[in-house]
């Protein structure tokens, strides 16, 4: 078989201010921003917050965490989403909002998920077998992905060998 170039498209909304978003979304964005207080982060000095919209209205908020023994801190968004899996195990995750600080500036192009947090994202997703939505925020732009494949592509969420 011949070889062949593939593309592949990734589709993303993008929003200038918050107004511009529905109103439960301007609500998570909110509470991703107040989630920050939350943030332990005296060795990066960057400050995470998430807030994680449940299907039954419950909003989980999370900020990083570190330790002085880096590897063993954690992210804002896996703090919110494993307290969420841990205590509402059968709720699926509507969406997802997060917002990064850098020294106390509000990044002006929205913090994007580190690969292991998006992996965790993908997990959930699959779990739930509904789409997690993703908003991340910035003080210039906000994103918007409809799933976790917008940020994940080729996601690896099985341990079957694939033969596509
Ligand atoms: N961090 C998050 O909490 N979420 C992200 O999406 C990116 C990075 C945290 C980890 C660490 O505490 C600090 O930001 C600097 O990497």
């Amino acid at each position: 078989m011949e070889m062949a170039e593939k593309q592949l498209n990734i589709t993303y909304q993008e929003f200038s201010f918050p107004e511009e978003m529905s109103v439960r979304d301007q609500e998570l964005v909110k509470a991703a921003l107040e989630a920050r207080e939350g943030s332990y982060s005296p060795y990066s000095h960057f400050q995470v917050g998430a807030a994680l919209l449940l299907a039954n209205g419950v909003v989980v908020r999370g900020a990083n965490q570190e330790n002085v023994a880096y590897p063993s801190g954690l992210c804002a968004e896996r703090t919110a989403m494993f307290w969420a899996g841990a205590n509402y195990p059968d709720v699926p995750f509507d969406t997802l909002a997060i917002a990064g600080w850098d020294h106390g500036v509000l990044c002006e192009s929205p913090a994007s998920p580190c690969g292991a947090c998006r992996q965790v994202m993908a997990e959930y997703q699959k779990k739930q077998k509904s789409p997690l939505k993703i908003i991340l925020v910035g003080s210039k732009r906000i994103r918007k992905f409809a799933c976790v494949d917008d940020l994940l592509p080729f996601i690896f969420d099985s341990l079957k060998i694939s033969v596509i």
